[in-house]
């Protein structure tokens, strides 16, 4: 029927009105590079305009898709896209967050509160999920990921694209996913962002395509190219990437758009004129062009000059009307305008319930002293920090329609958890920083980080006070919002220095000091993990941050996330992460001459992937396995007893890792594999059970044949990737 209904479509349709197709426009919204399209509503008249992104609201969207509805030549409805990314109105946990909950129908759920929140306000399309693989914390887009281990990745991927897309596109509640950055863009040289990404295919196949493919196996329309090379070839044009793998490999069946102006970033990748790039880019498969008008200007004339041929053009045409004919955008090209559902549907109670428990799972307790957490609510805290009585950063990066004024502040949570039972003593204490280059950096809209008028000594002296008055000090500190994100590489990943200064002088008051920290990326903490009593990472929580934060300080929820990148001790450390290869000369337990690793470090992480504190403490048995030599298709069953031995009833993410010691090639020194989240009352034990197929042992081999090999393989169970208990099979074909 489908395809019926598109080519009837297009055998009406001039050359002009299909090249219109893959033209991909933004109207107003905060942009990410230099251009903004002009002329876009006689554009959208004349059938030149495909699709819009960056405006939200039944208004607003409703206006501009009756111009191309009522007044262009076939009426073709335009599909509405946004960067929707940790929810729409009602913001979650930055993605790296919501990945620390280590729960896909939490994740999924919050994939579909977005979805029914943005496709209230007149949009059909998000750019999400981004599930690029990243193992280098100074990139800034690491906080837009599930972080490091391509199977978890994998996992979120698939529970944030059927989060979108529900049951059928054609739901009133339903957005199309688009998948991205396609492809590698979290390997880019020493984290900088937009730059390089060289690697060989089997770290590809093995390390940072999965969970791209992940997405295409669980239906996702759409996907983004990304802006670096592949093999020297940018993405964007990358046939290999776009038409081999992705389609004939994968059986992708979308679209595909470029980033923001990737297509002529061709030209400064060095691969030619606009002509030149555009034609490259649509022959190697890319559909839609964004924002730089590539397509629009010059394919009309590649075609005449026979650079490019009618069937390219009508093969990507037909993809777009593909996807709007599943969105059920002919039967109805304002299915998502609906006036009343934008009153009902958007940070209602109900969104912003769930917000709420979502989010204070994806906290990460990475320290925890003398049981300073949870806190007593009585008597006096200290709340001071730039971040304590904040709204603004609460949010995190992309939230074009969240708004930062809804957002709960620490200070409130608190308030609103504990009211008058505890004397808040709160300060400032410093500003985010103060060097005043970077702020100009951070401040691309308007006034998102201010320094305070107060002298610097004279804020750190009010916190002294507050400290001095009270029984414990609550440090609510770290990124603001602008830190992470896209283009906020760092190359120092410190607290910035206001306010380690303050943490400093804080610690000598000899008070237990609780840090809160806000975070887009794993920081160095080596100073905070020393001298701070507790550490909680809150990452950027999202609209309900305050209730959430004080539901965890307070122990009305017992911590569970733990994180999925790896917290280095330094930035000479990076890239760190748990799966790396033995080497020949492999690090043990200390810098030593002669073996891989530092001089003047150890190679071990801060914080190992994985790892995550409670206010309970859970002890492991030994592995159990149902065998010790297995052949063919035989599934082994790994099983541990996990016990509550603490005081207080709380979750656990028991994780399953697998070796496999000798190979063909170098393998990871271990992989996850699989992982349960258990709850467990105080002196309440659980078995729990993994089974083992050997659909779990393959890895692509030099020939980048995805096989398993027989031998010996290490099975290791246990709260995080370092901190196992570990058993060893024989398996045989
Ligand atoms: O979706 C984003 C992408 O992640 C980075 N460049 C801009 C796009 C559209 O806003």
């Amino acid at each position: 029927k489908m395809d019926v209904f598109v080519s009837g479509l297009m055998k009406k349709m001039t050359l002009d009105e299909k090249i219109g197709q893959l033209n991909l426009v933004t109207i107003g919204a905060p942009t990410t590079g230099s251009v903004v399209n002009k002329g876009v509503e006689d554009k959208i008249k004349k059938g030149a305009i495909g699709g819009v992104f960056g405006i939200w609201g039944v208004d607003h969207t409703k206006e501009v898709q009756e111009a191309a509805v009522k007044n262009s030549r076939l009426h073709i409805p335009l599909i509405f896209g946004l960067d929707v990314i940790h929810g729409h109105r009602t913001i979650f946990p930055i993605p790296l967050g919501m990945s620390a909950t280590w729960d896909l129908d939490l994740i999924k759920q919050s994939a579909h509160i977005a979805a029914k929140e943005a496709t209230a306000e007149g949009l059909s399309w998000v750019f999400s999920p981004m599930v690029d693989i990243a193992r280098d914390a100074r990139w800034g887009r690491i906080s837009e990921g599930a972080g490091e281990d391509p199977w978890y990745g994998g996992q979120v991927a698939k529970a944030m694209v059927q989060g979108y897309q529900g049951a059928s596109l054609k739901n009133a509640d339903a957005v199309m996913a688009c998948v991205k950055h396609f492809a590698l863009y979290g390997g880019a040289e020493a984290g900088r962002e937009y730059n390089t990404v060289d690697m060989s295919r089997i770290k590809m196949y093995q390390d940072y395509l999965p969970p791209y493919k992940a997405a295409v196996d669980a239906g996702a329309g759409s996907f983004m190219s990304s802006f670096n090379t592949v093999d020297g070839v940018p993405a964007t044009g990358n046939q290999w990437l776009l038409t081999d793998l992705l389609r004939k490999q994968w059986g992708f069946k979308g679209f595909v758009v470029s980033d923001y102006t990737a297509v002529n970033e061709m030209e400064a990748h060095g691969l030619g004129d606009l002509q030149m790039v555009s034609a490259l880019a649509l022959k190697a498969g890319l559909d839609m062009d964004m924002v730089g008008e590539g397509f629009l200007t010059t394919l009309k004339k590649s075609l005449i000059e026979k650079k490019i041929t009618q069937f390219e053009i009508d093969q990507a045409c037909r993809r777009v009307l593909e996807a709007k004919y599943k969105l059920g955008l002919f039967d109805n090209p304002y299915k998502s305008m609906d006036a009343a559902r934008e009153k009902t549907d958007v940070m209602s109670e109900a969104n912003l319930s769930a917000a709420r428990e979502i989010t204070k799972r994806s906290f990460v307790l990475l320290k925890n002293d003398n049981q300073t957490l949870p806190l007593k609510k009585t008597g006096s805290i200290a709340l001071v920090g730039p971040l304590a009585n904040n709204q603004r950063d609460m949010l995190g990066t992309w939230i074009l329609a969240g708004e930062w004024q809804k957002s709960v502040s620490v200070m409130q949570g608190i308030k609103n958890v504990v009211g008058d039972g505890v004397t808040i003593n709160y300060a400032k204490g410093s500003n985010i920083t103060e060097d005043a280059e970077f702020i100009k950096r951070l401040n691309f809209g308007p006034g998102m980080v201010t320094v305070d008028p107060k002298p610097a000594d004279e804020l750190l002296k009010e916190a002294i006070d507050a400290a001095n008055k009270s029984d414990v000090i609550v440090a609510v500190v770290g990124e603001s919002q602008s830190m992470s994100g896209e283009s906020s590489s760092r190359s120092d990943i410190d607290i910035p220095e206001p306010q380690k200064n303050m943490l400093k002088a804080l610690s000598k008051l000899g008070k237990p000091m609780v840090v809160v920290l806000f975070n887009g990326r794993p920081l160095t903490l080596t100073w905070e993990n020393e001298h701070a009593s507790a550490i909680l990472d809150v990452w950027a929580p999202g609209t309900e941050a305050g209730n959430a934060i004080a539901d965890v300080l307070f122990g009305q929820y017992n911590p569970s996330g733990k994180i999925t990148a790896t917290f280095p001790r330094s930035v000479g450390q990076i890239p760190i992460y748990y799966n790396h290869k033995n080497t020949g000369r492999p690090y043990s337990s200390g810098p030593t001459k002669f073996k891989s690793n530092y001089l003047d470090i150890s190679n071990d992480p801060l914080y190992p992937f994985g790892y995550g504190l409670s206010y309970t403490t859970f002890g492991y048995s030994d592995v159990k396995l149902s065998k010790t030599t297995l052949k063919g298709n035989e599934v082994l069953t790994a099983t541990v007893t996990v016990t509550n031995t603490g005081k207080y009833a709380g979750e656990e993410v028991v994780q399953l890792y697998v070796g496999d010691p000798v190979a063909s090639i170098s393998r990871s020194v271990k992989e996850l594999k699989n992982f349960k989240k258990i709850n467990l009352q105080p002196g309440e034990a659980k078995e729990v059970s993994f089974s083992i197929t050997p659909e779990q042992l393959k890895f692509y081999n030099s020939q980048l044949k995805y096989d398993w090999e027989p031998g010996k393989f290490v099975i290791e169970v246990g709260t995080n990737s370092s901190d196992t208990h570990s058993a060893s099979v024989w398996w045989n074909k």
